[in-house]
């Protein structure tokens, strides 16, 4: 039976499931494991059945057991492992795309809303029971507004169907212009100087790459529109936070909600004294139906590969 370390504590059918399936060395308290950690746990491990908070970068996988020959990374995100590293030490990476693409569309407009209608002041002002109806604490509506959305992969498209419904106008800004079945009546940005000045609203869903890693920076906030709305589903570190701190502080933006944060569990420590600012702590996929389904396809993607075949969502 092979055995593999599953680094964070799952639904507790998805670890009997790998139990069954494998000698599946369980987190039983859920600790988050450090680099050193997770070398030592696998140890003896054929595989690793990782998540988004294990940093699995180069200088960890080349101290990594040469017994493991699988991550199965349950996320879409895998930014925490250096795959192409992995490849060169015969190491392959999974993920686990679609299955999250709901719920984190879903979380992505209430970032938008949560932000634009000043739900966090609402909050306050609620619970100081200090609040009184009046015709002032106004938000921005969302409705039939134009929304830029950068990256316009599965997630993307997913924001721009619910955005839809909103009766907003769908700009985008991809690497590729996408084929029109995908596009629909979605218009294209070739680059984000022509996006972000179309954009009322902006909701954020690339991966976090070498190419976007502070991608939202001092320059390219000041293409947006005035007092713009953003949401951050997607990565932390694609945003220069004091770039951001700045455009909110000076009204260039005029509320941002985020559930992804630079160096997670961390937050800017500015993002919470500002009111604009709607937070949640990186709840994406945090529904029972998709978590279960995200370590649902991790386990796949191990079985696949333990039996010799191709996983479906072999990365390298
Ligand atoms: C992902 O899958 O990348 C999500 O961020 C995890 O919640």
């Amino acid at each position: 039976m092979k055995k593999i370390l599953i680094t964070r504590k799952l639904l507790k059918e998805n670890e009997d499931k790998l139990s069954e399936l494998f000698e599946a060395k369980l987190n039983t308290n859920d600790k988050i494991y450090s680099a050193q950690e997770i070398i030592d746990n696998s140890k003896d491990c054929d595989g690793i059945l990782s998540s988004v908070t294990d940093p699995i970068n180069s200088d960890t996988i080349s101290r990594l057991s040469p017994t493991v020959k699988i991550i199965a990374n349950g996320a879409v995100g895998f930014g925490n492992i250096d795959f192409k590293v992995a490849r060169t030490k015969g190491i392959s990476v999974t993920n686990t795309p679609d299955v999250l693409t709901d719920a984190t569309a879903d979380i992505q407009i209430l970032l938008l809303l949560g932000a634009s209608r000043k739900a966090y002041e609402g909050r306050i002002a609620a619970e100081a029971q200090n609040w009184k109806w009046s015709w002032d604490f106004l938000g921005k509506q969302m409705s039939n507004k134009r929304l830029g959305i950068l990256g316009m992969g599965r997630i993307g498209r997913a924001v721009a169907r619910r955005a839809k419904g909103f009766g907003m106008e769908i700009h985008y800004h991809n690497r590729s212009k996408l084929p029109a079945n995908l596009e629909g009546d979605a218009i294209y940005h070739k680059d984000l100087k022509s996006l972000f000045s179309q954009s009322e609203f902006l909701s954020i869903n690339c991966p976090a790459t070498p190419e976007t890693i502070k991608i939202i920076n001092k320059k390219t906030l000041s293409y947006l529109r005035d007092n713009a709305v953003v949401g951050n589903a997607a990565r932390g570190d694609v945003v220069d936070d004091d770039a951001m701190v700045d455009a909110i502080k000076s009204g260039k933006v005029f509320a941002y909600g985020l559930d992804v944060y630079n160096g997670e569990p961390k937050i800017h420590p500015e993002y919470l004294k500002l009111k604009n600012i709607f937070l949640l702590p990186h709840l994406g996929s945090a529904t029972k139906r998709t978590r279960w389904d995200m370590a649902y396809r991790a386990t796949q993607n191990l079985e696949d590969f333990f039996q010799g075949k191709k996983p479906q969502d072999l990365i390298n």
